[in-house]
């Protein structure tokens, strides 16, 4: 919201004007995926991330009994890379592909039409929200998706709560902490984000779809699977970070330029879905859950009678997916089930 002062913005209204506003946001006007945009996402890097996804999307259905109908949601599909190798993996089990609705949320009207262009299923819906789905079991996918929705900052000043504002009155922006009742604010949110922090990450968006995702869960049976930068520490840190051309730079000088993101607080996801439970939830890294569905496995078989360099470029690609330096040990995965389903592949 915007403050009685209009030069200053929350910090979740500067990520949602930055990156969301429907003519100047960056994901509006820009496809940023890939070598030659800002970041690469794990469906761009390799097909076999899309593959694994699809295996355990079609294990998790069998989970649940092989509905003959349900829903598949990816949210934030990007450049449709994921649904594109999710939909070409599908078409080899036709009762699963005959049994599956697949929906896709997206925001930007541009990757929208990104989309559409890279996946060529006409059957696909793209949904306005999360409410136009049918009350089928659902499994939702969401990968880098909530790191990329605005977030507030909270941090404890001589032991009283501040909110971090961005101010706008100077050529130069600049962050501005100002008191806030914190008190207030968990009332109305009904759960305390403050228990033993001294710095909090809260996106107030991110928890409304957890509770629209959970109540369907709970009422229709099925999960959601995030995959995400995230951590499992229970102390909250300043996670936020901008990246233009594969290098991080500086948030204030981004606006509209450039990615904006933060790192999950899986503990406050923990938190958050005990208020809305009961449903179960499972963590583990990128890298575990992507060994435990048989990567490896793939690569070797898929690589067998090609040329080295082919070979070569396909482990290049799966050691950047899972290896603890890079993505492996930064990108977490949690499982969020009705708790009455104990599927655990991956975990
Ligand atoms: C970091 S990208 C990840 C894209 C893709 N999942 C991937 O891994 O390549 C975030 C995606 O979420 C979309 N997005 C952000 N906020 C959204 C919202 N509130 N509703 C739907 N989509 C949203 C963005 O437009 C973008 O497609």
């Amino acid at each position: 919201m915007k403050n009685k002062n209009n030069d200053l913005f929350t910090l979740d209204k500067f990520i949602e004007e930055s990156l969301y506003n429907k003519k100047y946001g960056y994901y509006m006007k820009k496809n940023p995926f890939g070598e030659s945009g800002d970041f690469i996402t794990a469906p761009n890097i390799s097909i076999l991330f899309s593959e694994m996804i699809a295996i355990w999307i079609i294990s998790f259905w069998e989970k649940l009994d092989c509905p003959k109908k349900f829903n598949l949601i990816e949210l934030g599909a990007g450049n449709g890379e994921m649904m594109r190798v999710l939909v070409n993996t599908f078409n080899k089990f036709p009762q699963f592909k005959d049994s599956c609705k697949i929906n896709i949320l997206e925001k930007s009207e541009l990757l929208k039409v990104t989309q559409k262009t890279n996946i060529k299923d006409t059957k696909i819906k793209w949904l306005n929200n999360l409410n136009e789905l049918n009350n089928f079991p659902c499994i939702f996918i969401a990968n880098e998706f909530f790191d990329a929705l605005p977030i507030k900052q909270f941090l404890k000043k001589e032991k009283k709560w501040h909110e971090r504002y961005v101010n706008f009155a100077n050529n130069n922006l600049e962050y501005l902490d100002i008191p806030f009742d914190m008190q207030k604010f968990e009332k109305k949110i009904k759960f305390k984000i403050s228990y033993k922090q001294k710095f909090i990450e809260y996106s107030p968006l991110a928890t409304k779809y957890l509770k629209t995702i959970i109540k369907k869960i709970k009422l229709n049976n099925g999960g959601i699977l995030i995959i995400d930068y995230a951590y499992l520490e229970k102390e909250m840190k300043n996670t936020l970070q901008a990246v233009s051309e594969h290098k991080y730079c500086n948030v204030l000088k981004s606006f509209r330029t450039s990615d904006i993101t933060y790192n999950l607080s899986f503990n406050l996801i923990n938190m958050i879905i005990k208020k809305l439970g009961p449903c179960s939830s499972l963590s583990t890294t990128q890298k575990k859950f992507l060994t435990k569905l048989g990567i490896l496995n793939r690569a070797e078989i898929l690589s067998k009678n090609m040329p080295f360099s082919d070979k070569a470029d396909i482990y290049y690609r799966v050691k950047r997916l899972i290896d603890e330096n890079q993505m492996g040990h930064l990108f977490k995965v949690m499982l969020i089930t009705n708790h009455r389903n104990k599927f655990k592949l991956g975990f």
